[in-house]
């Protein structure tokens, strides 16, 4: 049964039978995250895009941890460049089946750049299928009528949604979302960081619990299973 860790933003750690993860680990510099980048034990990094806020420290993790970088093909290549050496390109649409699990790349509506100004393709989310679950990590996104096929297609166990606004969906479109999606649970993520996302998650769980769904707000540090 995969555990799953917030570690603040849009980071999570992700425990499962057969392998570690950690999603977008922007941790040094990170006002919420609880855990140091040189404390992560890990098998493999999957990277949603590059934007300096999921990005983070994903190439000293890697490389410290010797594990692969699973991201979109131009950011898996540019994480190479960077001298990480093992990495495992994908693009929209595709899965591949890992030894922990299946990971499937969805769209996301953004952009995505690094820190040094290098062009990443396209962002995505992920939909993980691992111990007979399923975790869907939307990415930085925009609310999308696609999520409703995504819900249709999976059994998604737990959706983790940004609703942070200004750069993401905020709370209005994060409930339709899962609206679309349908989830067992719905995690909110990417709020409180920085300034202009400082929304306040009890009011997405609030709103989202009165039209029937689960969802519980993680604090930075806290693990949950599913
Ligand atoms: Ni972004
Ligand atoms: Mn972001």
């Amino acid at each position: 049964m995969p555990k799953l860790t917030f570690l603040g933003h849009a980071a999570f750690l992700i425990e499962g039978d057969k392998g570690r993860l950690i999603i977008d680990p922007f941790l040094e510099g990170n006002p919420k995250a609880t855990l140091k980048p040189t404390d992560v034990q890990v098998d493999y990094v999957l990277l949603t895009h590059g934007h300096g806020d999921h990005l983070g420290d994903a190439i000293a993790i890697a490389k410290a941890n010797n594990a692969t970088v699973i991201a979109p093909f131009e950011l898996a290549t540019y994480c190479q460049n960077q001298g990480v050496e093992k990495v495992h390109p994908m693009h929209i649409g595709g899965g591949y089946d890992f030894p922990f699990g299946r990971v499937k790349l969805t769209i996301a509506h953004h952009g995505s750049m690094t820190p040094d100004g290098t062009y990443a393709g396209n962002p995505c989310g992920f939909l993980i299928t691992m111990d007979g679950k399923t975790i869907y990590h939307a990415g930085d996104t925009g609310l999308f009528y696609d999520m409703k096929l995504i819900g249709e297609m999976h059994k998604i166990d737990v959706a983790l949604l940004p609703i942070g606004d200004n750069f993401t969906m905020g709370v209005e479109d994060a409930v339709k979302a899962t609206e679309f999606l349908q989830p067992r649970l719905v995690v909110p993520m990417h709020y409180q960081t920085f300034d202009v996302i400082a929304v306040e998650p009890e009011q997405f769980v609030k709103q989202v619990t009165s039209k029937g769904f689960n969802a519980k707000v993680v604090p930075p540090g806290e693990s949950f299973e599913i």
